[in-house]
């Protein structure tokens, strides 16, 4: 059996991916950081599919001393998703060093770090890394300064990666559009979400599960990498 680790796999787009990997027959370490409660409960539904083919390890990825206990703890990996991300709304002229680093270490330092880490222990199982990066690497949301620089800097580390780590591990990339409203701090009003659904040409949003059959079809194939592939209801064509 494969064994995954998804950051942020508690819940939203990671517990889909999580979930879908394992009906595929992967064995899932699920990350988590605040949302243990949540972790744990989806860890025992998938053990109570197929006994011990899932587990939790916990960490802050703000901190690089929790990336190399998570690295430490795992003993044969398969498949990295980094899919653990900070998103709440900042311009410029309000984003502090506090904010910087908040953003910069979740969304772009820890993905390198876990992927540099594990990079042994994927390249003898031929294993692969998938980034989830967000359309935004190219074109900026506005009032989402770091966010915006965190992603784009999470595409080109996906293709240095590629380059640098093939022959023996595969690094991709899955960027979503608009697929799950944003919670708490970076809550948006309905006439915003009605103005993005108008933008996107499919007019709705995307599922969980679009991203999740992205990770699959990535985590199966074995002749792509360097690659970052767009899921986003064609949001992109009237960017
Ligand atoms: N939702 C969308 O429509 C959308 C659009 C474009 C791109 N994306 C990308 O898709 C991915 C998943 O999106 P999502 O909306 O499901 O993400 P999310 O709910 O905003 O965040 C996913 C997880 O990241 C973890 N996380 C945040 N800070 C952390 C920290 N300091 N240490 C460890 N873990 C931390 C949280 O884990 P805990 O809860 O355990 O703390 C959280 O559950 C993200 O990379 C996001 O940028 C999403």
């Amino acid at each position: 059996m494969k064994t995954a680790l998804i950051t942020g796999g508690a819940a939203r787009i990671g517990a889909q991916i999580a979930k879908t990997l394992h009906d595929n027959n992967f064995k899932i370490i699920i990350h988590c950081n605040h949302s243990k409660e949540k972790a744990q409960h989806l860890c025992e539904s998938l053990n109570s599919i197929r006994q011990d083919s899932a587990e939790v390890i916990s960490g802050d990825l703000n901190h690089i001393q929790s990336i190399s206990s998570i690295v430490k703890s795992i003993d044969s990996l398969d498949l990295l998703v980094n899919n653990a991300s900070v998103f709440y709304p900042k311009s410029v002229e309000n984003s502090d060093i506090g904010d910087w680093d908040d953003v910069i270490n979740v969304n772009l330092r820890a993905p390198f770090f876990l992927s540099k880490g594990l990079s042994k222990k994927l390249s003898r199982n031929d294993g692969s890394i998938i980034n989830i990066i967000d359309i935004h690497a190219d074109r900026p949301l506005k009032n989402h300064a770091v966010y915006n620089i965190s992603k784009a800097g999470l595409k080109m580390m996906t293709q240095t990666l590629a380059k640098e780590l093939a022959p023996s591990i595969r690094v991709n990339g899955v960027s979503p559009g608009s697929i799950l409203w944003p919670e708490a701090s970076a809550e948006i009003s309905d006439s915003e979400k009605k103005l993005m659904l108008e933008r996107i040409a499919l007019n709705r949003q995307g599922s969980p599960q679009d991203i999740a059959d992205t990770v699959l079809f990535l985590a199966k194939s074995d002749y792509i990498t360097g690659q970052i592939i767009n899921i986003d209801g064609g949001r992109t064509l009237n960017q």
